[in-house]
């Protein structure tokens, strides 16, 4: 085989990618992968999960220097931000990652090349440098995982000054002091809740009922009480943002609310957080008569698209745009080109959001059981009383655990409350084997933990039998 003629090439290096990557080369594939940028990682290293979780972390430790220490019993001098380096601190941690993802690939011997790929045809793709120069390839197999990119709304334009994305404001280096968050789903609760707790202050504008409206909506309900008691923060719901304009230094958003009236609101800076579109500019689609569904590439049960021996994954296809979906999916279709019988359970694939408290859930929502009709009883326990919880002064959030009213069969289960992005594994792993709720409840959880309120869920929805309540 010819130095650029490969099993399999991979356009794409975000996490959805580069785990398929080295699953490939794994099986003994010889693997090219393809990044448009200079660093590995796609959206989820570089601008992404790393990054933005790098600063909840930072901003979560001001936070809590302000406004826990002292109730702790720690004195602490006058408490200075110094953004710069909270920002260079997130960017080194990026740099960590994305030179791991270069050791990774150099390990499992995968060809790595940089510049934006094209299709030119099945198995040809040529790949366009920043010096100008492009260097074709042929390839027996080719996997996109070209990501996404964020989104906008009609007639606003992103000038990534004054109205931004999560790109933008994972580098700002000046607090805003109000920031205008267009959306309050995960971005937008995330990145309000590094700037609110940083001291700028928050006006949310959600289109939906409630903040994170994918999910169970009683997790919605309580972290927006939650944000509006941990910072200066207000949401306006059943509110539809339809313009922006930025003039001397400010920005006004313009926008209807519930009752279909023109509303306005001014802030120093807007970011927009109303979804991202999966990427394909450039990609070479129609070189294939590859056609797009509603921005994203169809595949069918094998994550192959119309074309045989094209696959697809992670955001650029349907489903939910998280990493470690792509990742799974990686797996999945590395080892069905190898011929395996690999599976999936996407019901069982968990959401995190992470603020503070975190939100997490996994499963049927409660309002997913109603309307489906599905029989089901819940168990929920607070975290107020926890021991744990108090002892952490973590004490807002509670678990909720759905199961079948007939079987006691594991539905759901949805946390807000300290931890639950590590908690929630619980309920994927009672969902992966079918467990009842009564199985989470008999377990013998270690005391004292958060994830006691797990077995305390549990033990409510199988039988009201709650000890610590
Ligand atoms: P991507 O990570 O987007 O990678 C695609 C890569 O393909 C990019 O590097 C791109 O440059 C490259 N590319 C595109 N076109 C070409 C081409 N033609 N040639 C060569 N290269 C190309 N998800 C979570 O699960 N947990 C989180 O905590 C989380 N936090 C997030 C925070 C933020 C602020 C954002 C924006 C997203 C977050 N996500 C999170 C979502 C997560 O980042 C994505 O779901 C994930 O990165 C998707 O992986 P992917 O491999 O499909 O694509
Ligand atoms: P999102 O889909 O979570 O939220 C967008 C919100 O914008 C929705 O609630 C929607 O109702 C609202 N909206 C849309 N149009 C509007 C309008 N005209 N006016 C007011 N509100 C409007 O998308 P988001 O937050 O941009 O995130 C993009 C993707 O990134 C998500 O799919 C998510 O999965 C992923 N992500 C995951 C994270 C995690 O797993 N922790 C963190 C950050 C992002």
């Amino acid at each position: 085989m010819s130095s650029n003629q490969f099993d399999v090439t991979v356009i794409g290096s975000g996490p959805g990618g580069y785990v398929a990557a080295i699953r490939c080369a794994q099986l003994g594939m010889k693997t090219a992968i393809i990044e448009r940028y200079a660093s590995l990682g796609g959206t989820c290293l570089n601008v992404g999960c790393i990054p933005s979780k790098a600063l909840l972390d930072s901003s979560e430790h001001f936070h809590a220097a302000h406004h826990k220490f002292a109730e702790h019993g720690i004195k602490v001098g006058d408490i200075t931000l110094d953004l710069p380096q909270m920002i260079k601190r997130k960017g080194e941690v990026v740099t960590q990652t994305t030179e791991g993802i270069k050791f990774l690939m150099r390990k499992n011997k995968i060809t790595t090349f940089h510049g934006h790929g094209s299709f030119v045809d099945k198995n040809t793709i040529s790949i366009k440098k920043d010096d100008g120069t492009t260097e074709t390839i042929t390839s027996e197999k080719v996997l996109i995982a070209t990501g996404s990119k964020p989104s906008s709304l009609p007639g606003i334009e992103i000038d990534k000054k004054k109205i931004i994305t999560s790109t933008e404001a994972l580098e700002l280096t000046k607090l805003p002091k109000h920031m205008i968050v267009i959306g309050g789903g995960v971005i937008g609760v995330e990145m309000a809740s590094v700037f609110g707790r940083l001291g700028t202050k928050i006006t949310v504008l959600e289109y939906a009922g409630s903040l994170i409206a994918g999910m169970d909506s009683s997790l919605g309900r309580e972290l927006n009480k939650v944000l509006k008691k941990t910072m200066d923060y207000t949401a306006h719901f059943n509110t539809k943002v339809t313009g922006a304009k930025v003039s001397r230094g400010k920005v006004t958003i313009s926008a209807e609310n519930k009752k279909g009236e023109a509303v306005s609101f001014q802030g120093d800076l807007c970011l927009m957080a109303v979804g991202r579109r999966p990427y394909t500019d450039g990609l070479g689609l129609e070189n294939l008569g590859i056609e797009l569904d509603r921005g994203r590439i169809p595949v069918n049960e094998n994550l192959e698209t119309s074309v045989p021996g094209v696959y697809a994954l992670g955001d650029v296809i349907r489903g939910a745009m998280l990493a470690h979906k792509a990742s799974e999916e990686g797996v999945f279709v590395a080892e069905k080109m190898a011929g395996q019988h690999p599976h999936i359970n996407y019901r069982a694939i968990p959401g995190v959001v992470y603020t503070w408290p975190e939100v997490a859930g996994v499963g049927f929502t409660e309002d997913e059981l109603k309307v489906d009709k599905v029989p089901y009883k819940t168990g929920q326990f607070p975290f107020k009383a926890s021991g744990r919880a108090r002892a952490s002064m973590d004490t807002d959030g509670f678990v909720k655990i759905l199961s079948h009213k007939e079987t006691d069969e594991l539905l759901g289960m949805h946390i807000i409350g300290p931890r639950a992005a590590d908690m929630i594994m619980e309920g994927v792993i009672g969902l992966e084997f079918r467990a009842s709720a009564e199985d989470l409840a008999i377990f013998s959880h270690p005391h004292p933990t958060f994830s006691e309120s797990v077995k305390e869920a549990a033990m409510g929805a199988t039988a009201n039998r709650i000890i610590h309540l």
